[in-house]
């Protein structure tokens, strides 16, 4: 399949896997990207820029395809030491950074010096704009369904991703509840040269995370995820459990008073225990209104395999069939 994001990333397929803390480790991005998608490393769950050099090497040791790192740019509070990330993804010879959170801006002529193309990750037509305006290369739009954070405007994917064809010149790729050909077809129809998907590559053979996780997704339905930190203008869906009832609980409570601090427990720290270890019930942990949709736990070669199978059959098969 050939999309403007194939062409500018060098891959078969359409179809990225998107960085997730505590996910986005070498096996995962090997898997995808020998798949034929782009598989893309999480450099923030690397607790040093030399981890993250060991991390892409790793990788790099389980393909020759082109790979991806994520470089999330935390809320002001937080501050990792980007320039030795970068430098640690420039001299690890990456090709493609996907970037996400705050506006890129100020590293982008580091990243673009060194030729790599950069895609950001935005949850609105005028943040796609933006990333546009400053010399992105491609966007991901991300719709209110999504996993993680999905901004504060809530507009779903089939209003925001032709909005988003209408205006941007770059290409985009739809991220936030695909799943499988169904969405892909869809996504190309609604102006997309793409998809990215988080939560589905979490439910698969190579997801180096702990099986409960896979197995809380597998049972959970579309019903049950929730969005906390809202009143900190800091949204993000996740499953529900517990801890994330907890947190509602005080955000209802305190309102407008809510601090971080009063909800650092359930948020902080949570992804190694979660992810790795299977606590599933520590705290909150993004996840995507697509578990509904997830019910197996396939190779991410079976996946994309199939996706693009099923893509193509709706196309030339059911769509056609319509029209002719
Ligand atoms: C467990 C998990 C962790 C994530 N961590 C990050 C992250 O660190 N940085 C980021 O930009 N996006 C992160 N995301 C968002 C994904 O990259 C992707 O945009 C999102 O999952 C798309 O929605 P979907 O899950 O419906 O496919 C995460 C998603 C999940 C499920």
């Amino acid at each position: 399949m050939k999309t403007r994001i194939t062409e500018l990333f060098k891959i078969d397929y359409p179809i990225i896997q998107g960085g997730m803390h505590f996910v986005g480790f070498a096996e995962l991005a090997a898997a995808v990207s020998n798949a034929g998608g782009l598989g893309i490393l999480t450099a923030l769950t690397q607790k040093s820029p030399e981890d993250l050099s060991n991390e892409i090497s790793r990788c790099k040791d389980l393909t020759d395809k082109p790979i991806g790192v994520n470089l999330t740019f935390l809320p002001a509070v937080f501050s990792p030491d980007y320039p030795s990330y970068i430098k640690a993804i420039i001299d690890g010879g990456v090709q493609i950074v996907e970037t996400a959170g705050r506006n890129p801006q100020e590293h982008l002529p580091a990243l673009k010096d060194a030729g790599i193309k950069v895609i950001h990750k935005c949850t609105s037509v005028r943040h796609a704009l933006k990333a546009e305006a400053i010399g992105c290369d491609a966007v991901s739009v991300d719709g209110f369904e999504c996993a993680g954070h999905p901004g504060e405007d809530d507009i779903p994917n089939f209003i925001l991703l032709p909005l988003a064809a209408e205006k941007l010149s770059i290409p985009f790729v739809a991220s936030g509840g695909m799943a499988d050909g169904r969405s892909l077809v869809s996504a190309l129809s609604l102006g997309a040269d793409g998809i990215n998907m988080g939560t589905r590559f979490m439910v698969t053979k190579e997801a180096p995370i702990h099986e409960n996780v896979k197995k809380a997704i597998i049972d959970a339905t579309e019903l049950d995820t929730r969005l906390v930190m809202r009143p900190l203008r800091n949204t993000e869906r996740v499953l529900i459990n517990p801890s994330v009832q907890k947190v509602l609980e005080l955000e209802n409570e305190l309102g407008s008073d809510l601090k971080f601090e009063d909800i650092a427990e359930e948020v902080v720290g949570v992804y190694p225990k979660v992810m790795l270890d299977g606590e599933v019930d520590a705290g909150a942990w993004s996840c995507g209104m697509v578990a509904g949709l997830i019910n197996d736990t396939p190779s991410c070669d079976e996946l994309i395999k199939s996706i693009i199978s099923d893509a193509n059959e709706i196309i030339s098969g059911r769509l056609a069939r319509m029209v002719n």
